[in-house]
Formats: C-alpha cells, sequence, structure tokens
C-alpha cells in the first residue's frame, strides 16, 4: 500500500488520473458539486499536496495506479486529465487489465478526432467505454465550470452524465453539457471550437491594430472594448480583450500588451480545423486567414528580410474618418466577423456530420457554447435560435435573421479593408470574411475560366450553361 494512501470508507464516485491545474480544478469541481474522487498523479508530492486541501473526507489519493482504480465504485469512472497524445495510449495499456467491462474512461484533453475513434474501437474489444469529451474554459472553467462536448456511445454517456451535468458550466438553469453525437464527434467539435477561436481573437487583434493605427492609445482601446462587452458583442474574448489591454507593466508602469513578442504560438487545434475542413471540401476563409496570420507573425526571419519595404507613413489614410465613425464602423465589423467566424466553423460541423453520419443538432451546439468556453457570446443566443427555426438551410449566414447585420457589417468591412489596404496594415481575417461572403452572394465566379484551362491541358471536360451533358473540346 502507497504512503499517501488514507483510509477510505465508501468506493469513489470517480477518479481523476493527473493532477496538473486542469486535473486539480476539475477534482475540485466534482467535490465541490458533492461526489467523492480518487486521484492519482505520478509525482506523488502533487498526490500529497491535493490530499492535504481534503476537508470533508471524499479524496481518496495515491500515487499507485491500482489502488486508485480499486478505490473506485462500479461501473468505474475513469477522468484522464493528461497531454493529449501518447500519454492516453500508454495510460489505457495500464487500465485494460484492471478496469472491467462497462467501465467508462473519459478523455477531457484536446485530443484528435481520429484518435479518440481510434480508442474506442481498442476501448470496445475489452467492453471498456471510451467517452470524448471536448473541454473548453481554461483553468478557471475546469474549476468553477467548462463547457464540455462529449461524444460517444449513450451507455458511456448515461453512465457519467450526472456529474458531467453537476460540474458543467450553466446557461440559465441548464448545464452545458449534451451528448453531442457518437465516435469522436465531441474532440471534432472541440477542435471546431478552437478554430472559431483563432478567428474571433484574429478579427479582435485587427481590429485592435486599427485603432491603434488611427492613433488611439491603449488605454482607450481597453475603454473601448469594456463598453463592447456590455453590447450585441458581448463575449468572453472582448472582456479577456478589455483586461489584457488595460494590464500595466509593474515595472515600466507601461501598458504590458505593447511590451509583448508579436509572435504568436499554437498548440494545433486551430490547425487541426482547417486541415478537416479542407478534407471536408468546406470552405472557411476566415479561420484559415487567422491560422496563417499566427504562422507568419511567428517567421520572425522573413519578417526581418522584409521590413526594408516598410513605408514609413502610411497612417494618414486613417485621417479623413473621425474617430467616432471609426469606432462604430469598427463594432459593426467585427460582429459581422465574429458571425463569419461562427458560420464557417458551422459549416465544417454540419459538412462533418453529413460525411461521417452523427445527426449533430447544430442548436445544441450553440447552446452549450453559451457559458463556459472560451467562445461564449450573446451571439450564440442568436444562433441557436436560428438553429431552432426550421430551415432549408444550415449556412447560418443565409438566415434571415442575420441579414441586416450582414449588410451594415460587410459595409463597414470594406470601408476598413479600403483604409487598411491603402494604409499596408494587415487585417487578414476582416478582408477574408468580406471574400468568403463576395464569393457566396456571386451570381458567376470565374472558375468557368478555370474549368476551360482543366480541358485544355488534361481533357477533364466541363459542364454547360445553355445545355445538359458534360463535354471535353479539342481546344
Ligand atoms: C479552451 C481553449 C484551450 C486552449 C487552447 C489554446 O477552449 O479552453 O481553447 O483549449 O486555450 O488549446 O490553443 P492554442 O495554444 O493553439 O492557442
Amino acid at each position: 500500500m502507497n504512503s499517501e494512501l488514507t483510509l477510505q470508507k465508501h468506493p469513489s464516485d470517480i477518479a481523476i488520473l493527473g493532477l496538473g491545474i486542469m486535473g486539480s480544478n476539475l477534482a475540485r469541481n466534482i467535490l465541490r458539486n458533492g461526489f467523492s474522487v480518487s486521484v492519482f498523479d505520478i509525482n506523488s508530492e502533487a498526490v500529497k499536496s491535493f490530499k492535504q486541501e481534503d476537508k470533508g473526507n471524499k479524496v481518496f489519493a495515491s500515487s499507485d495506479f491500482a489502488e486508485v482504480i480499486q478505490s473506485l465504485a462500479k461501473p468505474r469512472k475513469v477522468l484522464l486529465a493528461v497531454h493529449a497524445g501518447p500519454t492516453i495510449d500508454k495510460i489505457l495499456e495500464q487500465l485494460f487489465p484492471i478496469l472491467e467491462p462497462s467501465d467508462v474512461v473519459i478523455d477531457c484533453g484536446n485530443s484528435h478526432f481520429r484518435d479518440t475513434e481510434r480508442r474506442q474501437e481498442i476501448c470496445s474489444a475489452h467492453a471498456i467505454s471510451f467517452l470524448g469529451v471536448g473541454m473548453s474554459g481554461g483553468k478557471e472553467g475546469a474549476l468553477q465550470g467548462p463547457s464540455l462536448m462529449p461524444g460517444g456511445s449513450e451507455a458511456a454517456w448515461l453512465n457519467v452524465r450526472k456529474i458531467l451535468e453537476a460540474i458543467a458550466a450553466k446557461a440559465g438553469s441548464e448545464p452545458c453539457v449534451r451528448l453531442l453525437g457518437p465516435g469522436g464527434s465531441g474532440h471534432f467539435i472541440k477542435t471546431i471550437h478552437n478554430g472559431i477561436e483563432y478567428g474571433m481573437m484574429q478579427a479582435i487583434a485587427e481590429v485592435y491594430e486599427l485603432m491603434r493605427c488611427a492613433g488611439l492609445p491603449t488605454e482607450k482601446i481597453s475603454k473601448i472594448f469594456s463598453e463592447w462587452k456590455e453590447g450585441r458583442l458581448g463575449s468572453f474574448l472582448i472582456e479577456a480583450t478589455a483586461i489584457c489591454l488595460a494590464k500595466r507593466d509593474p515595472e515600466s508602469g507601461k501598458a504590458l500588451v505593447d511590451l509583448i513578442a508579436d509572435n504568436a504560438e499554437q498548440k494545433g487545434t486551430g490547425k487541426w480545423t482547417i486541415v478537416e475542413a479542407l478534407n471536408l471540401g468546406i470552405p472557411c476563409h476566415s479561420l484559415t486567414a487567422a491560422l496563417e496570420a499566427r504562422n507568419l507573425s511567428a517567421d520572425t526571419n522573413s519578417r526581418a528580410e522584409m521590413a526594408t519595404f516598410r513605408n514609413a507613413n502610411t497612417t494618414q489614410a486613417f485621417a479623413d474618418l473621425a474617430q467616432v465613425d471609426l469606432i462604430s464602423i469598427l463594432e459593426e465589423a467585427l460582429y459581422y466577423n465574429f458571425l463569419v467566424c461562427y458560420s464557417q466553423g458551422f459549416s465544417i460541423m454540419a459538412g462533418a456530420s453529413r460525411e461521417y453520419n452523427w445527426n449533430l443538432q447544430l442548436q445544441d451546439i450553440a447552446f452549450l457554447w453559451q457559458s463556459g468556453c472560451i467562445i461564449r457570446s450573446k451571439l450564440l443566443k442568436e444562433i441557436e435560435k436560428s438553429f431552432e427555426t426550421k430551415s432549408e438551410t444550415s449556412l447560418l449566414l443565409a438566415k434571415p435573421q442575420f441579414r441586416a447585420a450582414i449588410m451594415s457589417g460587410t459595409t463597414a468591412s470594406r470601408k476598413l479593408a479600403q483604409l487598411a489596404l491603402l494604409a499596408e496594415v494587415p487585417v487578414p481575417v476582416i478582408t477574408s470574411s468580406l471574400t468568403y461572403f463576395d464569393s457566396l452572394k456571386s451570381a458567376r465566379l470565374p472558375q468557368n475560366l478555370v474549368q476551360a484551362q482543366r480541358d485544355f491541358f488534361g481533357a477533364h471536360r466541363f459542364a454547360r450553361i445553355d445545355r445538359g451533358g458534360d463535354f471535353s473540346i479539342d481546344w
């Protein structure tokens, strides 16, 4: 028996494997909601210090893996709070000899949905269920209530439903967790959540950049974001932006954001979104532009090589716009860009649902993103409503509810794009969201010429608009 083992009166409701910040906060959340928890970590110090927090004797803590599993009520529920990747497979290998049929393993990490589906297959050979649960909200969300996106079997869901509903964020009184679909759909949806997150963050960054170019000081920009948070743009990311911009560096007293290097990092889920969209053939110009913006920002060598092209005085282009006009135009454009990011994300999920027979309910996803997660916003309530209304289309931008916002948002974006291009300020998401819209609404795109070229050099054939059939000619 391990020295950290404390005598246990009753078997625990669930085990958490991994006591990093996410694992410990999830365990605290579960405990606060009245469940008992067994915790494991290879680091015995982490185990000891977690046990010390336990006031109600509801924690069984050990750095002996098998002991922790044996401490659980059956069917056993084992939640993995470890880094996504090969560690999960290693833990599963260790779990198989100890777990029994009907036990459930829950993966709350940012796992790739194909890995989740592979693991579900391996687990089912052992008669064990594997639930892939997308989780959003960061460390604070894990503690106070994350948004949870489970995918897997109904039986696995029913086993853990009570606990997940108790710990999830609430929108109104409803928990932000519902079984969203089979297989890896939960982790797929979390991936798309992150792709949308990249898009919204970049759109905000571009708006911030335009304000900066127009000469607004960081403090004033923070105030504008604070005001926007009260309006229709109200969202976690707008609120977070206002806070980031207001923060002062304790040493220099300068705005901290002005001292942060401008090369963005990423862990990979934004890229997965684009790869999956490409695989499905679903266009998502704005989300792609956001990913590329991060990639380019991080390519500091190329940026240094190109610096000699910099034009010293380009912000003059903004002088034409009165400040008050600029702010309202930026608000309209940002709202439209948020809508486009969501729309592209929902289109990818609708495409995946068709391709993989997931039967995803888009309004459920729009609901459970309304609280706890990073992309939560007031707009998601409108999006949920729009999906509830019976309609031919799953394309958000085609829904009548958003027509007015699209019209004003695209007009505003055109003004900004014009200014930004003249001022040589890159605004990749703003311009991509316009291109996406303009392409979608075009009666005729120039791909007739692409089709002609394909037939010219490869006899790839083309359709005609004046008659039916399939053609190829000797050009
Ligand atoms: C969340 C976040 C979370 C994390 C991202 C950051 O929903 O809680 O999306 O998953 O912050 O992994 O991703 P990048 O490092 O790729 O920006």
